[in-house]
């Protein structure tokens, strides 16, 4: 949509994070399913790559993957494609997230809680 570009017309490179990172959250939610953990948190976002621009009027598609994890920690990758009429997937932009399940407190902070799991 033309709110989401840059001053070039192509998509800004902070939307296209935040996508990224909901994508990111919508496959460690799902992960997380049979644990104890209440969410996950965004930690690290390493090694982002914007590949090719995207254009308005485009459609982005997003495949997350998680491809480690530590204790508390679930590791992502995020590969963003570009689609349009003439084109079926080109690579637009990739990058690795780093979550950590948390549990909520009785005062409203959270800590970081192991999820016990494993891909
Ligand atoms: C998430 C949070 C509760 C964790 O707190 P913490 O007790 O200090 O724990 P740490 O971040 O040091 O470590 C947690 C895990 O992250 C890993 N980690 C820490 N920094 C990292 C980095 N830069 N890259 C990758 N992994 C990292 C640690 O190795 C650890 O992994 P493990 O448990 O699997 O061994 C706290 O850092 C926090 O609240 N951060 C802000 C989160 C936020 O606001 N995100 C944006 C909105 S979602």
């Amino acid at each position: 949509m033309p709110q989401d570009a840059n001053v070039l017309g192509t998509l800004f490179g902070g939307q296209m994070v935040s996508w990224m990172d909901i994508s990111a959250s919508k496959a460690v939610h799902r992960f997380l399913k049979d644990t104890n953990a209440d969410a996950a948190l965004t930690r690290a976002i390493d090694a982002i790559e914007f590949k090719e621009p995207v254009h308005v009027g485009n459609w982005v598609n997003f495949e997350a993957k998680i491809i480690s994890t530590g204790r508390s920690s679930i590791h992502i990758q995020i590969d963003a494609y570009k689609e349009t009429k003439e084109l079926d997937k080109l690579l637009a932009c990739t990058a690795r997230f780093t979550f950590v399940s948390v549990k909520k407190l009785q005062d409203g902070t959270y800590e970081k809680v192991d999820h016990n799991k494993t891909v």
